[in-house]
Parts: structure tokens; sequence; C-alpha cells
């Protein structure tokens, strides 16, 4: 783990480099058996070199802990680009094809039983789907590219499409992403 923050702090593949403070690599248990895997560092992740630690990451942390998840003991938290795209836009197809082998890296050292892919960028960098996340969350995935065969993946809302439609009526997006979580808790349990 400490060879792959060293390799990462040196990574010059894309653009992205140029205009980082810090490469945000990680943050959590690197022995859990859940993974979570968002879209791309924003301004204060940059600026702490940790993953979601400004309001999404404190939504995503809040929601977790209510379904008996605490993100930090229970989980590995990474993104799918490691340097913050300027101005927090989705990163570009190179620039996820750039930072892939760090996150295969990632997926090979942690080895995690469970995969949750946090928004519709995670879940096109992982699987390579594009679109489609709404009707696609909250259900199990399975994939048999060698990285991620044998694991359970489950692509969830993002947090920060939570924090923008905040209701909390039955069926909002904020509820249904409670739901998921509860259901990633008893496949975690069951495992
Ligand atoms: N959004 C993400 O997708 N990742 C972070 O680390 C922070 C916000």
């Amino acid at each position: 783990m400490r060879q792959l923050l060293l390799d990462c702090a040196a990574c010059r593949r894309c653009g992205l480099a140029a205009e980082r403070q810090q490469v945000v690599v990680s943050r959590g248990n690197p022995t859990a058996r859940l993974m979570l895997i968002g879209e791309g560092p924003g301004a204060q992740e940059d600026s702490v070199g940790l993953p979601f630690v400004g309001r999404s990451g404190q939504l995503l942390d809040q929601l977790l802990a209510v379904a008996g998840i605490d993100s930090n003991q229970d989980a590995y938290v990474c993104n799918v680009v490691k340097c913050r795209p300027t101005g927090n836009r989705k990163p570009k197809p190179m620039e996820l094809a750039a930072c892939r082998p760090w996150l295969e890296r990632q997926i090979a050292l942690v080895n995690p039983a469970v995969i949750l892919l946090l928004g519709a960028t995670a879940l096109e960098g992982v699987l390579g789907i594009k679109g489609g996340i709404t009707s696609l969350r909250g259900k199990w995935h399975a994939s048999e590219e060698e990285i991620l065969h044998g694991r359970n993946l489950m692509p969830v809302l993002h947090p920060s499409y939570l924090l923008r439609f905040n209701s909390q009526a039955k069926g909002s997006p904020r509820t249904l992403t409670a739901a998921d979580f509860q259901e990633v808790h008893r496949c975690l349990l069951a495992l």
C-alpha cells in the first residue's frame, strides 16, 4: 500500500497531474471486505489529500452509518480518478483510462468481496456502462473481467446527487440509497 501511494504521487500519466494539489488515493481500511469507488476528488479532497471528506463525503458517511457501516473501519474508499478535474468537471475517457491501472492495483491489494460504485462515472469507469444509473442502482452486478471476477458489484446514486435532490420522502433518491446501503450491510453479514 505504501508503494502504491508513492507511485501515485509520482504519476504524470494524464493532464490532471498539472493542476492537482495532491494525488488523492484512499482512506479507510485496506483490509475491508467493502470498497467504495467514487468519481474523483473535489476541491476539499484535493486540498486534504483524502477522498470524500467534503459535503458529499459527510452525507455518504452518515447514510452508511445508519446502515451499520463505518466508512473508515468497514470500508476502503477511493475514486476512479485520483486527481481533481478542475472545476469538478466529469473526468474524460482518456483520464479514466490513464488512471485505471491504479484502481486495478487498489482492487488487487484490498481484494474486496463487495464493491459499491458511487454514481454514473464510477459505473462507467469500472464496468464500462454508460448511463442507466437510475435503473441499475441497488442491483447486484457481476463481471467476468479478471480483476472484478467473483466480486459483488452494486451501483448506487452519487452522494452529491443526493445533496441536490434533498427530499427524504418515500421513493426519494436519499431513501432509495439508504435502502441500498441496508442491502449492502446484509450482504456483508452473509459473507
Ligand atoms: N466526489 C467523489 O466522487 N469523490 C470524492 O472523493 C469526493 C467527491
